[in-house]
């Protein structure tokens, strides 16, 4: 059956590929079809850990494969690095400090043309830098991580000062 042409390509950055990323980049996987029908395509273009950044050759043009997405998160869950990703091809790895560097580069190159989402599905504080630079470069912001929220209040103002770009839930529970 000839495939839908997406209206819509929406290239992605995950931040994160613990058990709620890895979770994300399946569900992405196993969407497709659904994905297809409503014109959308989802372009994984990068994927970060704590210590580097998976990421496409050429995040214009093109994301890291379905089956190297696949392979992504069984190596994330048996404990391997990134870099073990490298012999597939068509990707590239950056370690810290570089690896952010690199995302804010691809949030300058695609923010404001084809536009850029980043998942934070990290449990840290160390990515408001980045969701900074990300929302000044346009790009829209989703976060599993809600420390980015709790940070200084300046940090705050600015993450959410666009709030059509920013997406975020919580749950609040008390216990008596
Ligand atoms: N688990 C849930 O049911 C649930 C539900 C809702 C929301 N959340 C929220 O979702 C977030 C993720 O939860 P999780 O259970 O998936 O946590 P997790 O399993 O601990 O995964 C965290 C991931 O973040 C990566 N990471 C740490 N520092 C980073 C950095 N500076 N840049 C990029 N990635 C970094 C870790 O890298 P390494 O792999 O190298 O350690 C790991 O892959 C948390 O903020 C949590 O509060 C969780």
């Amino acid at each position: 059956m000839p495939q839908a042409q997406a209206r819509a390509v929406l290239p992605v950055v995950l931040l994160g590929c613990g058990g709620v990323g890895r979770h994300l980049l399946r569900h992405i996987v196993s969407c497709r079809p659904l994905h297809a029908n409503q014109g959308v395509a989802i372009r994984v273009v990068g994927v970060a850990d704590s210590s580097s950044l998976l990421v496409a050759d050429d995040v214009r043009a093109s994301g890291l494969d379905d089956a190297l997405l696949n392979d992504l998160c069984s190596a994330k869950s048996a404990g391997s690095p990134l870099s073990s990703l490298l012999a597939r091809g068509h990707c590239q790895v950056f370690n810290k400090p570089e690896a952010m560097g690199k995302v804010i580069d691809a949030a300058t190159m695609l923010g404001r043309t084809t536009g850029l989402v980043i998942v934070d599905c990290s449990a840290t504080y160390d990515t408001v830098g980045v969701l900074k630079d990300a929302v000044d470069h346009g790009c829209c912001v989703v976060l599993a991580n809600k420390k980015p929220l709790t940070c200084a209040y300046e940090d705050f103002k600015k993450l959410t000062s666009h709030f059509r770009q920013i997406r975020f839930e919580s749950t609040v529970c008390t216990s008596y």
